[in-house]
């Protein structure tokens, strides 16, 4: 680790009463200086918890976008302005309203990688964690419009068995873990179990042993009485995994699964990010009020979640 960079970073960090979040898939370097890592989820609950004056959030937009939902009163900071989530742009607020026109009874629920502006018209956000229970939980009457992961939202629709109408997003970083990957790890480490995130493609989800969330994944691993795991998802959650659990061996399915806006973010920019006090996210504050209504419903839902939502 480059410890003077670190310094500085993790010095500026307490004068800025800073917080440094984390997502799973940031390079290994980043999740060792942060505060927090976690997945989505976890994160946005840490995001509106914090006492902190600044958060940097090292992710990708729309996880920065949700901090400041969740925290408008707090300088929300992210420290490369082009790490944006190519799945999260595959929607827009206007082809949304398209589709609700289409089918103007359906409840739609949104994936939080989603633009901010999607969330504000959406009757709930959820995490790949909590998709399916919240769908279950929906009525049953209705038809739901799932936006914008047609994995995860597949995913949704046989485990719950309900009417969807799916959006063609999807992720190209976890497209590209192939079957044959899996197919090839599982002959190499033939005792491992497969964890795979439900973003990834029918193919890998049909043989996976296990579809979970990133959070999912490092409980998972820890509660399990396997030793070996064979790893369907981003890259970065491998050094969680083995930071977490050093007693257990974690293989990564596909060298290939790298989310190149993920590794956008650097010591460098990190400390950059706290100087500077950039990239400043905000969210307007009339599709913050309505992007809230979405979380404040999956809660309503789930409140197990425990996300404390802070008004302005
Ligand atoms: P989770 O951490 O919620 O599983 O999200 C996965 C993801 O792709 C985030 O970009
Ligand atoms: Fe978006 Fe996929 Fe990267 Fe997550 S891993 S930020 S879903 S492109």
């Amino acid at each position: 680790m480059n410890s003077s960079l670190t310094d500085k970073i993790l010095d500026l960090k307490v004068r800025r009463n800073a917080v440094i979040l984390a997502h799973n898939y940031q390079p290994a370097e980043i999740q060792d200086i942060a505060d927090f890592t976690g997945d989505s989820l976890g994160l946005s609950i840490e995001a509106s918890k914090t006492n902190a004056d600044v958060i940097v959030f090292c992710g990708v937009l729309f996880m920065a976008e949700t901090a400041a939902i969740l925290s408008p009163q707090k300088t929300v900071l992210l420290p490369d302005i082009h790490a944006g989530c190519p799945m999260a742009d595959m929607i827009t607020a206007a082809q949304l309203e398209t589709l609700k026109s289409q089918h103007p009874d359906a409840l739609v629920v949104c994936y939080v990688n989603s633009p901010a502006e999607v969330k504000a018209i959406s009757d709930y956000c959820c995490t790949s964690s909590n998709a399916v229970k919240l769908v279950n939980n929906l009525p049953k009457d209705k038809k739901i419009i799932f936006v914008p992961d047609q994995h995860l939202g597949k995913y949704v629709q046989e485990q719950t068995g309900r009417d969807m109408i799916l959006w063609p997003g999807f992720c190209p970083t976890h497209m590209r873990i192939l079957a044959d990957d899996i197919e090839k790890a599982r002959r190499e480490h033939p005792g491992a179990l497969v964890l795979a995130h439900p973003e990834c493609g029918p193919e890998v989800r049909g043989i996976a042993d296990k579809l979970l969330s990133t959070g999912q994944m490092l409980d998972f691993a820890g509660k399990s009485d396997k030793r070996e795991f064979i790893i369907a998802t981003e890259h970065g959650i491998v050094h969680s995994l083995k930071k977490q659990y050093p007693d257990k061996t974690f293989y990564p399915a596909s060298q290939k699964a790298l989310c190149p806006n993920m590794k956008k973010i650097t010591l460098e920019k990190v400390l950059w990010s706290l100087q500077d006090m950039k990239h400043l996210i905000t969210v307007h504050p009339d599709i913050r009020d309505r992007a809230i209504s979405a979380l404040g419903r999956m809660l309503e839902v789930l409140p197990e979640n425990n996300l404390s939502i802070m008004s302005r």
